[in-house]
C-alpha cells in the first residue's frame, strides 16, 4: 500500500517507541489552553461538561488522532469528557493501557470521515497532525465532518507548524537527529512542492542494522487552513502562536487556531 494511502503506518511504526524517552511536547499548555475554552460557556446553554462530569447541552469533546492520550489524559483527569478518533489500534492499545485510558472511548477509524456523531463542544487536532492527511480532498472532508458533529457554537482547535521555504527550497533535506557510539539516526525528506507534500525517512543504524520509518505529510500555509474551515462553515476566531498565547505575526513558526461553528 502507498504511503499516502495507509493512514494505519504511523502506529504500526512508533507505538512501541512514542512514549519513550526524548519524545514529544510536554501537553500542559495545551490542556490549559482547550480546558480553558471547555470551561467557558456551554455553546448551546448547557451545563459545562467539566461542571457536571458529564455530556451536556453541548455535548462533550472530541479528540481526532487521540493517540496514546498525550494531552487526552491530562485533560480527561480534569473531569472533561474526552472522546477519540485514531485510525492504529496499536496507538489506542497504548492509550487504553495507562492509567484512567480505558475510560476514553475511541472510535478506530479515519479522521478525515470523523466516524462519531457528537454533538461536541470542543474538537481538536493537535501536533500537526492534520498533514497527516496526505490528500487534500481528505483535509476538506475532515473540517466538512467536524463542522457536522460540532454543537452550534462549538469550537475546533487546530495546531500546526507554518511551513517554511527555507526548509524545502532544493525540494529535499537532510537532518542528522542523533549520533551515539551505538547508532546513528537521521532524517531525509523528499518535498513535492506543487503538492504540498513530503515523503521523510527516519534511518536509524545500530548493530541490528538499519531501520527505516517512513512518514508523510501534506503541508499547508495558514490562510490555506482558514479557506478549508471557511467552506466547511467554520470561522476563525482566534489565532496564537502558541498554546501560551503569543501573538501569532510573520516570524511565528506554529500556530493554534480556534475556529468557530456559528
Ligand atoms: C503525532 S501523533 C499525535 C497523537 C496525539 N494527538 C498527540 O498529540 O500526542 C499522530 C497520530 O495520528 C494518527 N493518525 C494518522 N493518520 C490518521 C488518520 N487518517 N485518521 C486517524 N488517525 C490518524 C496516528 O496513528 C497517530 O496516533
Amino acid at each position: 500500500m502507498s504511503i499516502f494511502d495507509d493512514p494505519g503506518l504511523f502506529g504500526r511504526l512508533w507505538a512501541d517507541t512514542y512514549d519513550g524517552p526524548g519524545g514529544n511536547p510536554d501537553p500542559a499548555p495545551a490542556v490549559a489552553f482547550l480546558a480553558d475554552l471547555v470551561d467557558g460557556p456551554d455553546p448551546v446553554g448547557g451545563t459545562s461538561p467539566a461542571g457536571d462530569n458529564g455530556p451536556a447541552g453541548g455535548g462533550g469533546v472530541l479528540e481526532l488522532a487521540i493517540g496514546t492520550g498525550r494531552v487526552a489524559l491530562p485533560l480527561a483527569e480534569r473531569g472533561i469528557p474526552v472522546e477519540g478518533v485514531e485510525a492504529s489500534p496499536e496507538m489506542v492499545a497504548k492509550l487504553h493501557a495507562k492509567p484512567g485510558g480505558d475510560g476514553i472511548p475511541v472510535a478506530i477509524g479515519d479522521m478525515a470521515d470523523v466516524p462519531v456523531t457528537g454533538p461536541y463542544r470542543l474538537a481538536y487536532l493537535v501536533f500537526n497532525t492534520l498533514f497527516n492527511l496526505v490528500r487534500e480532498e481528505r483535509q476538506a472532508d475532515c473540517f466538512r465532518n467536524v463542522a457536522r458533529v460540532l454543537a452550534p457554537g462549538g469550537a475546533f482547535v487546530i495546531e500546526t507548524f507554518v511551513p517554511d521555504p527555507a526548509d524545502f527550497d532544493r525540494d529535499e533535506q537532510v537532518q542528522m537527529r542523533e549520533v551515539t557510539e551505538d547508532s546513528a539516526t537521521i532524517r531525509l525528506h523528499r518535498y513535492d512542492r506543487a503538492a504540498q507534500t513530503f515523503v521523510r525517512q527516519t534511518i536509524r543504524f545500530d548493530a541490528d542494522g538499519v531501520h527505516l520509518h517512513p512518514f508523510a505529510m501534506r503541508y499547508l500555509w495558514p490562510e490555506q487552513i482558514d479557506a478549508l474551515a471557511e467552506r466547511a462553515g467554520l470561522r476563525l476566531t482566534e489565532r496564537y502562536a502558541d498554546w501560551d498565547r503569543s501573538p501569532f505575526d510573520a516570524d511565528s513558526r506554529s500556530h493554534i487556531s480556534v475556529y468557530r461553528k456559528p
